[in-house]
């Protein structure tokens, strides 16, 4: 290779690099979006905090509640109050409701801002319900709760200083990728019993610490393949049912000696209302599955 090649082609691969760079960056731009907002709060996206302690200041601002449907969704969604008052750094729960209206099941995507755009980076929701691939059956009505404070750091930004009143909007769009959707009856009182009680060691769909609980209702007990069981449950030989599924909240390991699973439910009505949320997502499933490709 004579020197002017060389020098040539110390010329040109700086070029590809810049280029091949250029390249990934519109590639990936939605991602690097999403990560950038998230850190920044640019574009009106909202922080998500974990705190828990935040001064509470005098001054307060409005919080409004938007909400819109895109066409070809025929889901009813809509804040449950308009606007709230709110001290900075007070901590604030709020509803927003959904409902299908039609007789499918159908997976709906959210998307959410707040405006005005330069306040996203002082809103930050606690709990962070994004919404984001939910899936409702026919006719079902969920309350989605929604934790959130805005940031007493917000009086101290010179720009912000009028500021009273924060929008916060959703848009549910059908979804083109539901294959991984929530289930948003997991709002329901029953699916939050569960979530609170269960869902350190189960899923419905997969195995955690413990195996997972779809269609559990009418399985025959040790029967998930991919779970390695105690011998105990797996040899127990018996059909879950709501009355079996009783003695077993109230003390897996009397009612089986041997099994692993350590909690215990002492409260017959938690037991009772735990039993119906896994009764009615036995039956959604069990639906689900027959209409398989009717919805979406
Ligand atoms: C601390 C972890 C933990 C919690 C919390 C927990 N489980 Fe379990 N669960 C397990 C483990 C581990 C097993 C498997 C036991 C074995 O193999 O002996 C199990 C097994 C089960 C089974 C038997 C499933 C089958 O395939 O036979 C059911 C039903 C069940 N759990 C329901 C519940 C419910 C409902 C709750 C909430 C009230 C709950 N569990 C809370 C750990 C937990």
């Amino acid at each position: 290779m004579n020197i002017r090649r060389r020098k040539n082609l110390r010329v040109i691969a700086p070029c590809f690099v810049v280029i091949a760079i250029m390249l990934g960056l519109v590639a990936y731009s939605p991602q690097l979006y999403r990560l950038l907002c998230g850190a920044t709060g640019l574009g009106g996206t909202t922080q998500r905090a974990n705190v828990d302690t935040v001064a509470v200041s005098r001054r307060t601002v409005t919080v409004q509640f938007d909400s819109n449907v895109a066409p070809g969704l025929p889901w009813r969604f809509e804040p449950e109050q308009r606007a709230v008052a709110v001290h900075l750094g007070e901590q604030k729960l709020v509803y927003f409701a959904a409902e299908n209206t039609s007789d499918q099941r159908i997976v709906g995507h959210a998307t959410f801002n707040v405006t005005p755009l330069q306040t996203g980076i002082y809103f930050n929701k606690i709990q962070c319900f994004c919404f984001i691939e939910e899936r409702l059956d026919p006719h079902q009505r969920v309350d989605m709760p929604v934790v959130f404070f805005v940031d007493p750091a917000l009086a101290k930004d010179p720009e912000l200083r009028s500021i009273d009143t924060i929008t916060l909007a959703y848009t549910f769009f059908r979804s083109a990728n539901p294959a991984n959707a929530k289930d948003l009856s997991r709002f329901l009182p029953n699916g939050l019993l569960f979530a609170e009680r269960c869902t350190a060691c189960h899923a419905l769909e997969t195995n955690k610490f413990g195996p997972m609980l779809e269609a559990v209702i009418g399985r025959k007990a040790g029967s998930v393949a991919s779970y390695p069981y105690s011998p105990a449950l797996k040899s127990a030989g018996l059909t879950w049912s709501a009355e079996n599924l009783d003695h077993w909240l109230s003390d897996p390991q009397q009612f089986i000696p041997g099994v692993r699973m350590p909690t215990r439910v002492l409260e017959a009505t938690s037991r009772r209302d735990i039993i119906a949320y896994l009764q009615q997502e036995s039956s959604a499933r069990f639906k689900r599955k027959t209409t398989e490709g009717s919805g979406s």
